[in-house]
């Protein structure tokens, strides 16, 4: 267990978690964990596949043992998928990694138009396929009562570089 909190890192697709959570470690010596890329290694399958061949359901419940595997790594940087807060089970993970001051979550948000371009990138969004403007509409409805009842800080991103978002995130939680 690391002396100091880890910085995890919440928000819908295309906020740039990933990136922003390999930068943040870079910038403070420690390592990053990526609740997707851990689903990939222990399935040994791409994000993709699983939803297609085994559903939703099957991911998501992949997505808890890795989002418990994450929270009790040695990374100092979790990115959090952006559908982990959907689970009460995810978010009670979440704020008791808070509570016990593990863990300071930061909500990377931006507006929408700025998250349908960011998340044009990556194969691993399938709930995209069918029309990222909408679905993005609709999870940002859905979920951003639940990033803030998980998060101790908003590290708003429009227009900035990572490099930016990565300073305002250090600046936003100085101890971790
Ligand atoms: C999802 C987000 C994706 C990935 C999957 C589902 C979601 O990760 O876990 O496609 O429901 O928001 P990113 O948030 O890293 O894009």
């Amino acid at each position: 267990m690391n002396a100091l909190p880890k910085i995890v890192l919440v928000g819908l697709m295309g906020s740039g978690k990933s990136t922003v959570a390999r930068r943040l470690a870079t910038r403070t010596g420690t390592s990053a964990a990526d609740t997707d890329d851990i689903i990939e290694a222990s399935e040994g399958r791409t994000v993709r596949e699983i939803f297609a061949e085994d559903g939703e359901a099957t991911f998501r419940a992949a997505e808890t043992r890795a989002l418990e595997s994450a929270l009790t790594s040695t990374a100092g940087v979790v990115a959090a998928a952006g559908g982990v807060v959907l689970s009460e089970a995810n978010r009670a993970l979440l704020k008791r990694a808070r509570d016990d001051g593990e863990a300071v979550v930061v909500w990377l948000r931006a507006d929408q138009s700025t998250l349908v371009k960011r998340a044009e990138s990556g194969d691993h969004r399938p709930l995209l396929d069918d029309g990222a403007d909408d679905a993005m509409k609709r999870m940002a409805h859905e979920r951003t009562p639940l990033y803030v009842e998980v998060s101790d800080v908003t590290v708003d991103t429009d227009g900035l570089t990572i490099d930016e978002v990565v300073e305002l995130v250090l600046a936003a939680v100085p101890d971790a």
